[in-house]
C-alpha cells in the first residue's frame, strides 16, 4: 500500500518550492536593479538583492533543522511573475513611468513570497517545528519590510510623476473636466426646472 503523504509533506515540497523562488529572485533582482532610472530605487533593489541571498541561507537552515536535504522544485509562480516583470524592460518605458511599472512588478513578487511564507511559517507552528518556523519568520519580516520601502518609493514621488507624464499632453486637467461637466448638467436639466417651477 502507498505510504499516506501528510502535511508534512506538502511543507517539504512548499520549502523546495520557496529555495527555488529565492533562487530565481537572485537572477531577477539585479536586471530590475540596472533598470530603475530612480538610485533610491536601484537602492532597494540591490539591497533586497542581498537580503534576498540571506533568504538562500536561512532555508539552508530551514531544511537542516528538519533533517532534510536541502533541494529546489521549479516555482512556476515566481516564473511567471517574473516573465511579466521582465516584458516592462521590453517596452518604451522610462523615467518614473518606468520606475513606476518596475515596483509593481517587485510587489508582486513580494506579495507571492509573503503568501508562502505565511503559509509555510503557519504549518511549521502547527507541526512544532519551531526553530523552522522562526527562521522562516525573518524571510517574511524582510518581504514585508521590502514591499513597505517599494510602497514609499512609489507614494513619495514615482507614482505622482509618472501620473502626470501620462496626462501631461491633455489640454484640460481631470478637475477642469468635472467642473465643466458640472456647469454643462446645470444649464441643461429642464426637468429639475419645471420641478421647481412647479412648487
Ligand atoms: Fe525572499
Ligand atoms: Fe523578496
Amino acid at each position: 500500500m502507498a505510504e499516506t503523504i501528510t502535511l508534512h509533506d506538502a511543507f517539504l515540497d512548499e520549502l523546495r518550492d520557496a529555495y527555488d523562488a529565492e533562487k530565481q529572485l537572485i537572477k531577477a533582482l539585479p536586471k530590475l536593479a540596472k533598470a530603475s532610472s530612480s538610485a533610491q530605487l536601484r537602492a532597494a533593489f540591490e539591497s533586497h538583492l542581498e537580503e534576498t541571498r540571506g533568504h538562500v541561507e536561512r532555508l539552508d537552515r530551514v531544511f537542516e533543522s528538519l533533517d532534510e536535504k536541502a533541494s529546489a522544485k521549479h516555482c512556476d509562480g515566481i516564473a511567471g511573475i517574473i516573465q511579466e516583470g521582465g516584458a516592462i524592460l521590453d517596452e518604451d518605458f522610462e523615467g518614473a513611468t518606468l520606475d513606476a511599472c518596475l515596483i509593481g512588478a517587485g510587489q508582486r513578487a513580494e506579495h507571492y513570497e509573503m503568501a508562502a511564507y505565511g503559509t509555510l511559517i503557519a504549518w511549521a507552528r502547527g507541526m512544532g517545528h519551531t526553530e523552522a518556523a522562526d527562521l522562516l519568520q525573518e524571510n517574511l519580516d524582510e518581504e514585508k519590510a521590502a514591499d513597505e520601502k517599494l510602497s514609499q518609493l512609489a507614494e513619495g514621488g514615482i507614482n505622482q510623476e509618472a501620473c502626470d507624464a501620462a496626462h501631461s499632453g491633455d489640454e484640460e486637467t481631470e478637475e477642469a473636466a468635472k467642473s465643466k461637466r458640472r456647469a454643462n448638467r446645470g444649464r441643461s436639466t429642464p426637468a429639475a426646472v419645471s420641478t421647481r417651477g412647479r412648487r
